[in-house]
């Protein structure tokens, strides 16, 4: 899970999930007043739900570990006249940002971990989650035809966000992450958990 391999996925045109836009469930989070404070999105590409988020009024920071999705990330703000950070960093070690926030996104990211590296990710993700804050995790889901690679069931979500680890899960959706390769989407979950 080092930098290189996620970079690669940016060389030859637009990645799979790189639809140049933000994703539906994320404008509809936005649009609900879901985001507050300092928002963080992790493993945020090339940027589509930071920028959005940014052009509402918030502070966004987008972190990724490819530096040419950051890349692509931040002529887009510039050509767009939005003004973001974005930075590399290891979701894995988000601790050593230094920074918290009020609302965290993961799209498309906890469903890239195997399971021996979500508990470390949760523990990283708390680390910079205010408490009482939220955390909006959008992933491949495992019901309906044709799932996303690397499905995520909801209790696998429940499993890695516990209380113990310092999260309450308030709500699972279904819903859809639009891809290059789904007309309609693929399924989903929306998942809404909040720092204890
Ligand atoms: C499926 S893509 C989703 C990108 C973006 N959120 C979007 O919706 O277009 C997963 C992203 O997570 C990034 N990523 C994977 N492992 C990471 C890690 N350990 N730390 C930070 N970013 C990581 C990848 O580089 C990639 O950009």
């Amino acid at each position: 899970m080092t930098g290189l391999p996620w970079d690669a996925s940016y060389h030859d045109g637009p990645a799979p999930w790189d639809v140049g836009r933000p994703q539906p469930a994320v404008v509809r989070a936005a649009a609900g007043s879901g985001f507050a404070g300092a928002v963080l999105d992790v493993g945020c590409g090339t940027g589509e739900n930071a920028l959005h988020l940014a052009a509402l009024g918030l502070p966004v920071l987008g972190v990724d570990v490819a530096e040419t999705a950051l890349a692509i990330a931040r002529e887009t703000a510039g050509e767009r006249g939005i003004e973001v950070e974005f930075a590399t960093a290891d979701a894995l070690r988000l601790e050593s940002l230094g920074r918290s926030f009020g609302t965290v996104l993961d799209c498309g990211m906890f469903h890239t971990l195997d399971a021996g590296e979500r508990p470390g990710y949760v523990a990283s993700l708390a680390s910079v989650t205010e408490h009482d804050g939220t955390l909006y995790v959008l992933c491949f889901s495992d019901e309906g035809p044709g799932t996303g690679p690397h499905p995520v069931s909801r209790d696998e979500l429940k499993a890695a966000f516990t209380p113990g680890a310092g999260w309450n899960v308030a709500a699972i959706e279904p819903d859809r992450i639009l891809t290059r390769f789904h007309d309609d989407g693929a399924p989903a979950w929306f998942a809404t958990i909040n720092r204890i």
